[in-house]
């Protein structure tokens, strides 16, 4: 096992062995090599770099109590990729070839898989990035397709569920109506990047984005879905600009095995004043709590229009709380896996 101290991992880059690569050329795949050559090689004319032909991944590997390394629901990424792809009009790689490039890249980097206990896994970072010398502006006929893989802990490095604050982004957002917001493709988070920066730098952990036509609704976090408990109803915004979160389908299942009904509909940003829980989810912690949703005018000023609380400051809702243990009870193999979610090494 590799010398990490694995209860400090937090959420950053860390080199492991290999990564795991194959590139499309003239309608094939090349057979997938585990490399310990982390550079890509390909021209600086190539479509990633000036259009941002690229999309990308994000998923887990996790070693469970029984010894059994676990891969989450690796099949929905995979068809994920292939929409994001085929918006691009980029080839992708068959679900068979994605799940086999994420098992091997998990299996040759074995030594950097956390063990059990620590909350830690290994994320898996699949991306597919177009590679062929170009001046125009097209899609990419030649693909790299790479699954990278790095130990990870909880995304601060703070404890699991540690709550913490939002602002909504009023004046800034990003995706456009009829635009690319459903897709995970890399030009989505060069938008972000901006508003996020100054929300970080108020001291914010998430910022709240609203649909771009009417800037009435509630969509989604820079990187997270938006969900909220109010009774016995689990709310999650239905929208064309929000990623299809894996994490929120896994919730919302969970929700409904719990009891609970399931409402994916348009989420007036008012009626953040009727939510007892309010969470960001997505695959890096599964939940982060949301005790509280500033609505100001712009990032840049000053003015605070009106605040948002919901439950503690220190802790996350109790009914939140049962659905995130549910599913990481699943991934490390405390909890029967009755979905089939898991693919074992
Ligand atoms: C914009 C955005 N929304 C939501 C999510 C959560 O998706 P998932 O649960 O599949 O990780 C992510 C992360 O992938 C994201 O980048």
């Amino acid at each position: 096992m590799a010398e990490l101290n694995w209860d400090d991992l937090a959420f950053r880059y860390r080199k492991a062995n290999v990564i795991i690569v194959s590139y499309y050329k003239d309608g094939q795949w090349s057979a997938p090599v585990a490399t310990k050559d982390f550079d890509f090689h390909f021209s600086a004319f190539a479509g990633v770099f000036h259009y941002a032909n690229a999309c990308f991944e994000g998923l887990k590997a996790f070693r469970g109590v029984d010894g059994k390394v676990r891969l989450f629901r690796p099949d929905e990424n995979a068809k994920r990729l292939q929409r994001s792809a085929a918006h691009l009009d980029m080839a992708a790689p068959s679900e068979e070839m994605f799940l086999n490039m994420c098992l091997m890249c998990v299996k040759e980097n074995l030594d950097f898989l956390p063990p059990y206990g620590h909350n830690a896994s290994m994320y898996l970072r699949p991306v597919l990035v177009g590679c062929n010398p170009q001046l125009g502006i097209a899609s990419s006929t030649e693909v790299a397709f790479a699954v990278l893989g790095a130990p990870v802990g909880t995304y601060s490095g703070a404890a699991g569920l540690t709550p913490g604050t939002a602002v909504l982004s009023r004046n800034y957002d990003r995706a456009a109506p009829h635009g690319t917001g459903s897709y995970k493709i890399a030009a989505n988070y060069a938008t972000s990047l901006h508003p996020y920066n100054l929300a970080h730098k108020l001291g914010y952990r998430e910022l709240l984005f609203l649909d771009p036509a009417t800037h009435t609704k509630i969509d989604e976090f820079g990187s997270s879905n938006f969900l909220a408990i109010k009774g016995n109803t689990y709310v999650t915004p239905l929208s064309d600009s929000v990623l299809p979160s894996i994490t929120n389908k896994t919730l919302q299942a969970v929700a409904a095995d719990f009891g609970y009904k399931v409402e994916k509909r348009v989420v007036p940003v008012e009626e953040l004043a009727e939510f007892e829980e309010v969470n960001a989810c997505g695959t890096a912690v599964v939940i982060t709590p949301i005790c509280s949703v500033d609505d100001k005018e712009t990032l840049e000023g000053n003015t605070i229009t009106k605040t948002y609380r919901f439950g503690s400051p220190e802790h996350c809702g109790p009914v939140s709380e049962k659905f995130y243990k549910r599913i990481r009870g699943i991934q490390d193999g405390l909890e029967e896996d009755t979905h089939n979610w898991c693919v074992f090494l």
